[in-house]
């Protein structure tokens, strides 16, 4: 048989059999050929401009906004003073009122880290804003007043258009003021940013490790002061230090940025879910207790029961650790929660998982992995059109380092990846439709590298996934 077949297999088909014989066995998705700058990254130095102390006695600083209730007429305002407490006063208005200014009064906290005393850190909620509406507020005393804007989202419902960017792992090096000027100038003009973990990665600073939190609060203030960051804390953020005896996890970060995680009843402020224009969004805590029992285990369980499609159609799930990741980084971090969780994500039919933590940008196919059991064996991933897509987007710029180094044959369910630094943006048009779009840093603001129509999972549950298209 094989001499029939070396006698006549024409020999100018040999190489076709052998490119079909490749494509045969590599059938997985698309690896980015795009060559990027490997340089090593640089941090930027502390007197950098985007760093800059506002200038008068006491002014606040590192200005910062979140949603503050379950249904986005609540914004909680936090800024830092570094001489005194001040005024924990935000004074506000609507921009249809002019003049009328309203006064809420909020809280002031410190920290003790090591030998470092925070500065006075205040948080104040505005409560009862109403839908679609641009406030204006002002944080500060005399001289050192700072203004500032923001928008209300618009009420909730079934197809109101909204605009998420996604941001992760952002750091503070150059890369990163980078990432953080695509997205501003963006024309898709993000209106809310899901913060996938991983802030300031201070502790890579050992000399200046409590310094470079203020410098990051100090950068992202031109983005996070007018427009809502949804925070997800990361392994950054644990700061557990029991050689200096800091031995209580999340010191910082949950000092500096409040979640309002009692509006969707909640007991920790690193686990909560908000509603925002027609979604519900699920933030997930990658490095607090939630195997079964556990509070954030018996919270999810409750929530995920809470969310009603008619209402909000886009179920969104926000978490640190991707449980879908083919790089030679973080490889299998996320697999103990994926174990206990993911049935629950098919059941009830999340749309798409955004994580970070891995430097680099991938997306996958809808698919699953819950047949598996220890008895069974059966552990590979299938394609399942009831599955969420799972996006990392850890390509903020860190301390400017990019994972390059990617496991092959690139998996199945891997639909395309590249480690560029950049951003993303989920853009939902209706019940049924949200663009989304990755938008690397080398590129114009507007290219889009890779791209996905996403059919909603409980309202168009078709197949949506795409061949990649590269630019
Ligand atoms: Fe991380």
């Amino acid at each position: 048989m094989s001499l029939f077949l070396r006698l006549s297999f024409p020999g100018f088909l040999l190489p076709l059999a052998l490119v079909l014989s490749f494509l045969f066995l590599c059938h997985g998705g698309t690896t980015s050929t795009f060559v990027r700058n490997v340089q090593k990254g640089i941090t930027m130095p502390l007197d950098s401009d985007v760093f800059s102390v506002p200038s008068g006695y006491n002014a606040p600083q590192q200005v910062h906004i979140t949603q503050g209730d379950l249904v986005g007429k609540a914004v909680i305002i936090s800024w830092i003073t570094e001489d005194e407490p001040g005024s924990n006063t935000v004074r506000y208005w609507s921009a249809n009122s002019k003049q009328k200014k309203n006064l809420a009064k909020g809280e002031v906290v410190t920290y003790r880290f090591f030998n470092y005393s925070s500065g006075f850190i205040h948080h104040t909620t505005l409560n009862n804003l109403e839908y679609n509406t641009k406030y204006y507020y002002e944080v500060g005393l005399g001289n050192t007043t700072r203004q500032f804007w923001f928008m209300t989202p618009p009420e909730i419902g079934p197809d109101v258009p909204y605009t998420f960017g996604l941001i992760g792992d952002l750091g503070q090096s150059y890369d990163s003021n980078k990432t953080l000027s695509h997205y501003e100038l963006n024309p898709k003009n993000g209106q809310t940013v899901l913060f996938v973990g991983d802030l300031s990665y201070a502790e890579n600073f050992p000399y200046d490790v409590n310094l470079r939190r203020d410098t990051w609060g100090r950068f992202v203030e031109r983005s996070v002061a007018y427009q809502p960051w949804i925070w997800t804390v990361g392994n950054h953020e644990i700061d557990f230090a029991p050689e200096i005896g800091e031995t209580e996890p999340f010191k910082p970060y949950s000092n500096r940025y409040y979640t309002p995680y009692k509006a969707s009843q909640s007991t920790s402020p690193f686990w909560y879910s908000i509603k925002r224009a027609s979604a519900h969004i699920i933030v997930l805590a990658s490095y607090s207790a939630y195997g079964k029992y556990t509070p954030q285990n018996q919270w999810f369980e409750q929530e995920i029961l809470k969310v009603n499609r008619t209402e909000t159609p886009w179920l969104i799930v926000v978490m640190h650790a991707p449980w879908y990741n083919s790089y030679n980084y973080h490889y299998m971090e996320g697999e103990t929660m994926r174990v206990m969780y993911e049935p629950w994500f098919v059941e009830y039919k999340v749309d798409v998982v955004f994580a970070g933590h891995v430097h680099a940008y991938e997306r996958t196919e809808r698919v699953s992995n819950i047949a598996y059991n220890v008895v069974n064996g059966i552990c590979t991933p299938v394609k399942d059109l009831l599955a969420p897509v799972y996006i990392t987007i850890g390509d903020g710029g860190n301390v400017g380092r990019l994972a390059t180094n990617m496991t092959e044959p690139q998996p199945e369910y891997s639909a395309f990846r590249e480690s560029s630094f950049g951003h993303a943006i989920f853009d939902i048009k209706n019940r049924t439709h949200a663009h989304f779009s990755w938008h690397r840093n080398q590129d114009g603001y507007s290219i889009e590298a890779d791209y996905l129509w996403f059919f909603n999972r409980f309202w168009h549950p078709v197949d949506d996934s795409t061949p990649h298209v590269s630019h």
